[in-house]
């Protein structure tokens, strides 16, 4: 097996074959529903046919043997996941790097952790943690369950939306750090995403993560859900104390995998696994590598991804590229048809781009939104996340609705013209929302 710096650097080259075909990346995703245009790999990800194959080598591995899986393989080769992320990430040290189930379980164990700080009174009530209000929905869950519970202030900074610059968000930001400690508060923790979900915008991590330590932040959580595979991610040079990211959104992993970087620090020791095992007690990363018998095959299959990523042209860096580049093609040709504009500048869309939709499609509410997308879906095959906006005060005919639009290899322009005709035909005939069967 290819050292991780070899399998790295050999998934960011050049493949020495000749790059996947067109057909050949049709055929990994032919399980696919081919009746469905799915613009929206930012949800779920997707993964194809010969990782989803090598997860099931996996997986008979651990049912061929059970016990020499147990004992001799299942810890390497999590050990090469980690490996291979911290390569990926430019993480100093391996131990900084666990393996867990998905972005919410990341979540909890940084909470659980500051939540303990509370209780053991390093932190006193009315001390704050600082979040986006487009923080994600089960992140701001989490907030509410393991740190307002526990006294804990939570600060939430509005962003303006659409957006036109990331300047816009240092200043937001910046507004509501000083607006918390003018009244004193001392701000334990910001969780601040590096792609929000909705709308979907890249956030000037380092530039804010930079002003955190200035203020005086105890501790500094990244939420990249959607960061790897989709921008590049460097969590020296971002400088947070804890960074998650899934792998089986934009990094081709099957569904789940995800992995908590955590900054080397004395207080290491202090995190641990939601699900308490036989590993209590021996650094997250053990205690991550085995939360009981389970199912662990999709954290597995990296080294196989790897392998996948130098079948593109450019490895995994040229697959970034071309995917911005596409959805901002796409992004530029729906709005150029439907009159109206981007949600956020190209320099802020990653893979993702907001796209604003006919404000004569009466989007007045998100359940408008959701009705309008099970209507894309099941009357048009077309697959894509809508965002209600309100309207500010004194807007004339607003763009309330966004479409969040995703490019990943295994679209083509027809998914998005089908998405773009989809919606023509909703203004020719007159369809509002209000027409939606509720
Ligand atoms: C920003 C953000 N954080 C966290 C999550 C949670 O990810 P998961 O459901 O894989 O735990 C998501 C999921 O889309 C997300 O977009």
């Amino acid at each position: 097996m290819a050292s991780p710096a070899t399998a790295t650097a050999a998934a960011n080259s050049k493949s020495k074959q000749s790059p996947i075909s067109p057909s050949e990346i049709q055929s990994e995703f032919s399980h696919h529903d081919p009746t469905i245009a799915r613009v929206n790999n930012g949800s779920f990800g997707c993964c194809p046919a010969s990782i989803i194959a090598a997860q099931h080598r996996h997986q008979l591995l651990f049912l061929r043997q059970p016990d020499h899986f147990y004992y001799n393989t299942l810890k390497p080769s999590i050990l090469q996941t980690r490996l291979l992320i911290q390569s990926l990430i430019n993480a100093d040290h391996v131990d900084e790097v666990s393996i867990v189930d998905n972005a919410t379980t990341a979540a909890a164990i940084v909470l659980q952790h500051t939540a303990r700080a509370f209780f053991s009174s390093a932190f006193q009530p009315g001390d704050a943690v600082i979040l986006l209000h487009y923080a994600y929905g089960a992140v701001k869950k989490s907030v509410h369950a393991y740190i307002s519970r526990t006294g804990g202030h939570v600060i939430e900074v509005h962003l303006p939306f659409p957006i036109k610059s990331s300047s816009e968000i240092v200043s937001e930001f910046e507004k509501a750090l000083q607006l918390g400690k003018a009244n004193g508060r001392k701000i334990r923790l910001a969780i601040i995403d590096h792609i929000t979900s909705m709308p979907c915008v890249i956030i000037p991590i380092t530039e804010l993560v930079r002003m955190c330590r200035d203020e005086g932040v105890d501790r500094i959580f990244v939420d990249g859900a959607h960061a790897i595979g989709n921008v590049e991610i460097d969590v020296k040079g971002i400088g947070a104390d804890f960074y998650t990211s899934n792998m089986h959104k934009w990094l081709f992993c099957p569904p789940s995998a995800a992995f908590l970087y955590c900054k080397m620090s004395d207080e290491l020791s202090d995190l641990h696994h939601p699900v308490v095992s036989h590993e209590y007690g021996n650094g997250l990363a053990m205690e991550s590598s085995w939360t009981g018998t389970r199912d662990n095959s999709a954290q597995l299959v990296l080294p196989e991804v790897m392998e996948f990523l130098t079948r593109f042209e450019g490895g995994l860096q040229g697959i970034m590229t071309r995917n911005h580049e596409n959805v901002v093609e796409m992004a530029q040709m729906l709005v150029k048809a439907w009159g109206t504009e981007l949600g956020a500048p190209p320099e802020l869309c990653s893979s993702m781009a907001m796209v604003g939709m006919p404000a004569c499609l009466g989007i007045k509410s998100s359940s408008d939104a959701l009705r309008l997308r099970k209507h894309l879906r099941e009357c048009f095959k077309v697959e894509v996340p809508i965002y209600y906006r309100a309207p500010l005060e004194g807007e004339v005919d607003p763009v309330t609705g966004y479409a969040r639009i995703s490019h990943q290899v295994y679209n083509v322009a027809e998914d998005y013209h089908r998405l773009r005709d989809a919606v023509n035909k909703l203004v020719t005939e007159g369809l509002t929302c209000a027409l939606l069967l509720k």
